[in-house]
């Protein structure tokens, strides 16, 4: 579906002091629940783009070619990343999609001015590398940029291993691919699962991957929504230490606050977390019971009862 409404968009929260992004610029970040899809802005369509470009290579290329394809020429795209987090490679990616641009550095970022030139511009290889795809691997609709896009990250290795058949109505915060929700999904006793994340393509990715009628998918921040989960039997996550590329150990605080909150009394949240996170003092406070199930290669898996 393409909108042509649009004029002005803005992809993610670039510092208001390095990018004076209008009121109205319509925000197409996949991390920003609610927001519109890049993806499906018209061609040469959009006026100005103001974006702070992801740290992943190939996603960060996607989106700036998905930028330039949106735009009409002699349209503004400002891009601005941290030098160590891709700032220092954009001018030379713009370069490759066939934009010259002004650069400056400002506050350990690099900020790029790029003026969409007229006529065709080399951006398939990029559409191409960072689009959803199956991947045999995983056996999984993926897409670069979703958080361990094309490998199974150990933390959800160790608790598939540990996870026992699970009953009655539950959740997956954070459910990424659906991976553990595939696994939780194998058991017929389980009646309902809700899976909610924060970010648009894992819950794209997650649907096509899930697909099952007793499956409910949700794009939403767990800080912030109301999530209307209650009486849950069980929650299984694996929960985000990262927000924005920088360490987070208060988001995965939040994430075991939710569960607890979701649970009925007697239910079960289980949770991996890399076992340096210091999640025991915060299990300890919100559950009655909190036991380590499993414990390899610098992971922990934890059952914490309600
Ligand atoms: C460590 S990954 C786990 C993904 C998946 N469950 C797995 O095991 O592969 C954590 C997930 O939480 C999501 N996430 C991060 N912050 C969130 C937030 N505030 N609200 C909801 N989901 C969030 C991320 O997008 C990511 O998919």
């Amino acid at each position: 579906m393409s909108d042509t409404s649009l004029s002005d968009a803005v992809y993610g929260l670039p510092p208001a002091e390095l990018a004076d992004v209008p009121p109205g610029a319509v925000q197409v970040s996949p991390l920003v629940p609610g927001s519109a899809r890049l993806e499906d802005c018209a061609d040469l369509s959009l006026a100005r783009v103001w974006m702070l470009a992801p740290p992943g290579t190939v996603e960060r290329r996607f989106v700036l070619a998905q930028a330039l394809r949106a735009l009409r020429p002699g349209g503004d795209l400002l891009a601005l990343a941290p030098k160590d987090r891709g700032g220092a490679r954009l001018a030379r990616e713009l370069s490759d999609l066939g934009c010259g641009s002004a650069e400056e550095a400002r506050r350990h970022h690099r900020i790029c001015r790029v003026v969409r030139p007229e006529g065709a511009l080399p951006l398939d290889a990029a559409l191409s590398e960072g689009a959803p795809r199956h991947i045999d691997n995983l056996a999984l609709c993926t897409q670069p940029g979703i958080f361990s896009w094309d490998r199974l990250d150990p933390g959800s290795a160790l608790l598939l291993a540990t996870l026992p058949a699970l009953k009655g109505a539950g959740a997956d915060l954070g459910c990424g691919l659906g991976i553990l929700a595939r696994a939780v999904l194998a058991s017929p006793a389980v009646t309902a699962l809700t899976l909610v994340d924060v970010d648009r393509r894992a819950v794209e990715m997650a649907r096509r991957n899930v697909g099952d009628p007793r499956s409910s998918i949700r794009w939403a921040d767990i800080r912030a929504a109301d999530l209307g989960l209650t009486r849950l039997d069980f929650v299984v996550t694996n929960p985000p230490f990262h927000d924005g590329g920088a360490e987070d150990q208060k988001l995965g605080q939040v994430f075991i606050r939710r569960a607890a909150e979701a649970l009925r009394p007697g239910g079960s949240l289980w949770l991996t977390a890399n076992a340096h996170l210091p999640y025991e003092r915060v299990l300890g406070e919100a559950f009655k019971a909190v036991t380590v199930k499993a414990s390899a290669h610098g992971y922990k898996v934890f059952e914490a009862r309600k």
